[in-house]
């Protein structure tokens, strides 16, 4: 009788225990963020940068010079005139590196990053005329949420909201839908502010 009852207690330790991991794992595996990146051996220099699956579809990573993370449009407006002017090789970085080809790469070892990390913030919302302005970082996620708070919605949007707005109007990832214009974000963007590098006569 009490090997019995010890036994049926082990099971149900068992059980609870194997419950409390797939649960833990379950949670685990749905929340955790994906790494960032961009990783650098001393501050913002040395770095290399890979994506969410931690190598790119020929399974190197790629070496860069230096990142840099701007916060501001001005400070980006800098960074790209002082590497334009230094004729700098850079690229667009993202919190998470979806792209599985190399795009994000520069051209050799010398070259710079951009993250878009810290550019991830609303700028304005116009319930009225139902227009959102952001910032080229904000997760779909993001746009999802501060439009809810006042009652707004996206009624067409590719399927995962990890994804950052820059990445998705750049590269149109479109998911369906039966109504409206169709589902290609960039179709409803009202006004756009792209920076590039240019030169002197372009400010
Ligand atoms: C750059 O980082 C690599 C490893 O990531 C290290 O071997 C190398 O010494 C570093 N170079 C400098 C200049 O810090
Ligand atoms: C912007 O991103 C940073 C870094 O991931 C995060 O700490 C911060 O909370 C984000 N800001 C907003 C407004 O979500």
């Amino acid at each position: 009788m009490t090997l019995l009852c010890s036994k049926s207690m082990y099971l149900k330790q068992v059980l609870r225990s194997n419950l409390i991991l797939l649960v833990f794992l379950v949670y685990w595996v749905t929340c955790s963020p994906p790494a960032d990146p961009i990783k650098c051996s001393s501050k913002n220099t040395n770095c290399t940068i890979t994506n969410y699956y931690g190598m790119f579809s020929d399974g190197s990573v790629c070496q860069v010079a230096e990142a840099l993370y701007p916060t501001t449009e001005e400070e980006l407006i800098s960074i790209v005139a002082k590497a334009t002017r230094n004729k700098r090789k850079m690229k667009v970085a993202t919190h998470s590196s979806h792209s599985l080809p190399k795009f994000v790469c520069p051209d050799g070892q010398d070259g710079l990053l951009i993250s878009t990390k810290y550019l991830n913030r609303t700028l304005k919302i116009d319930v009225k005329a139902m227009t959102i302005t952001v910032e080229s970082g904000v997760t779909l996620r993001q746009l999802i949420d501060e439009a809810a708070k006042v009652g707004l919605a996206l009624p067409y949007t590719p399927y995962w909201w990890g994804i950052i707005i820059g990445g998705l109007v750049s590269t149109g990832p479109h998911d369906s839908t039966l109504w409206g214009k169709g589902s290609s974000v960039h179709d409803y963007i009202v006004k756009l502010r792209i920076i590039s590098s240019a030169g002197p006569e372009d400010g």
